[in-house]
């Protein structure tokens, strides 16, 4: 297939059915969003910022991209941009992953560490005092409404029309700015009003939930404050997801399927296996992944994987 523009591979991504880990009385399935071309659900969104900001004209050729990012946001915009030609600088907690900061500046971008004790709205303030600053525009993925609308013109159309003429019970997706429980989940609620939408966070920073925010481990979800983007009406049910369950079944996902993601996807397969144990049998699940497992192999999703030879376990082969 021959596409005129990377950023026309960004969506349409695959559904894929878990064969070895799914209970037998459902059907599982999962959307993987590594499959965009940055690897995560973010290029849909960094996208649909700065084409509505361009139609918009409030972004003029040549001008620099501020954004806060936890950084898969701040890779999809940095490919955009680099696509497109502008500048871009992201702000980023310094507790998020290295490889996140070295592949923006591999394409060309620059990243303004803030201290993880200011948390995300540490980050986001720079961004903004940034942008008043020196005329640069800022993305928003917050508050910018571009970001749900985007995923009800594509994520939302995506799942309706592979689950067409079929069974489907739940959808299941954890947030980061709400940009897909909103967008999709608004276009799933209207098109199929019988379809559970199970919304998913950190348990140890449960907002949605009434609790207080505290870190956790789940890069990408929840930060410290509830998005304006986010619809509160939209979701069914809430479940609280320990990091720990969210890292075992990010590694079952790899190696009991092969299906290589990040944390917050094994995070959104938990809360999906809950729902799935008191499902009627025979019901249909679909779970959004994120993004790749590769974003996270200095992090603490596979902090216990051996770093150099086999030797110990080949000296046990017989
Ligand atoms: C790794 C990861 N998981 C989940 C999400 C949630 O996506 P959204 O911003 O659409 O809520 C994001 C983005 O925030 C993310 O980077």
């Amino acid at each position: 297939m021959i596409y005129d523009n990377i950023l026309d591979t960004i969506g349409n991504t695959p559904v894929v059915r878990l064969n070895r880990i799914a209970p037998d009385h459902v059907d599982l399935f999962v959307k993987i969003e590594a499959f965009n071309p940055m690897a995560s659900v973010k290029d849909r969104l960094a996208l649909a910022i700065i084409n509505d900001a361009e139609r918009r004209g409030v972004l003029k050729p040549g001008q620099t991209v501020v954004e806060a990012t936890s950084g898969n946001t701040g890779i999809a915009l940095a490919m955009v941009c680099a696509a497109k030609g502008y500048p871009f600088v992201a702000t980023m907690a310094d507790s998020f992953s290295v490889e996140r900061r070295q592949i923006m500046r591999a394409m060309g971008a620059k990243v303004i560490l803030t201290p993880a004790a200011e948390r995300g709205t540490g980050m986001v303030k720079l961004a903004a005092e940034l942008a008043e600053k020196h005329g640069w525009f800022l993305a928003q993925q917050f508050d910018n409404p571009a970001n749900p609308e985007y995923h009800r013109q594509t994520t939302g159309p995506e799942i309706l029309r592979d689950f067409a003429n079929r069974r489907l019970d739940f959808w299941v997706t954890g947030w980061g700015t709400g940009g897909t429980l909103t967008g999709a989940g608004e276009i799933i609620k209207a098109a199929r009003p019988d379809v559970k939408i199970i919304a998913t966070e950190p348990a140890g920073a449960s907002l949605l939930g009434g609790a207080d925010w505290q870190p956790h481990k789940i890069q990408g979800w929840t930060p410290d404050f509830i998005p304006g983007v986010l619809n509160r009406e939209i979701y069914d049910r809430l479940i609280p997801v320990e990091d720990a369950d969210g890292k075992a079944n990010a590694r079952r996902l790899a190696r009991e399927e092969g299906i290589f993601v990040g944390l917050s996807a094994g995070a959104t397969l938990t809360a999906a296996l809950k729902v799935a144990e008191d499902a009627q049998p025979g019901s249909t699940l679909l779970v959004m992944l994120p993004d790749t497992g590769e974003r996270y192999l200095t992090t603490y999703l596979f902090d216990d994987l051996n770093q150099g030879s086999d030797d110990e376990w080949l000296a046990e082969q017989a």
